[in-house]
């Protein structure tokens, strides 16, 4: 199948609703712990602040927070990892009003309370140790 360049960008324009649905696959075993990281940008370029920034670290654990003015905020860390090793993901990600609500395999798996408002996100970024077949916002 065709894969997305890594990292990969996309503009969006998001509301109470939006879902942020990505496909891909980790390309190492996780006990080599591979990554996955997805922002929320609130602007394109520049020393943009970041409404959801989420990173797993597959050996372990799954780090959330937000970044405004250069600095991250509180960072919220779960030993939760619902990612399998060797399987393909679909990591979705709701925009729900008061929270972004995160599914892995269909399977509801985190919540992150909105600090920043999701309608000034202006682009998703996702990168690190993956491979990417589709990333979309309906
Ligand atoms: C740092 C990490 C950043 C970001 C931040 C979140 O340790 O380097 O990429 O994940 O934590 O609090």
């Amino acid at each position: 199948m065709e894969c997305l360049p890594v990292p990969y960008t996309k503009y969006v324009s998001l509301s109470v609703g939006s879902f942020v649905k990505i496909k891909g696959t980790f390309v190492m075993p996780f006990n080599m712990n591979p990554e996955l990281q997805v922002d929320f940008l609130t602007e394109a370029e520049g020393n943009e602040n970041i409404a959801f920034h989420f990173r797993v670290y597959c050996d372990n654990h799954v780090v959330m927070n937000s970044r405004q003015g250069g600095n991250w905020e509180e960072e919220v860390s779960t030993s939760v990892i619902s990612f399998e090793d060797g399987q393909p993901f679909e990591l979705g990600i709701l925009v729900l009003s008061t929270e972004y609500q995160v599914t892995v395999n269909g399977h509801q798996c985190y919540t992150f309370p909105h600090r920043i408002d999701p309608g000034s996100v202006k682009m998703i970024q996702v990168w690190r140790d993956v491979s990417l077949t589709s990333v979309t916002v309906t």
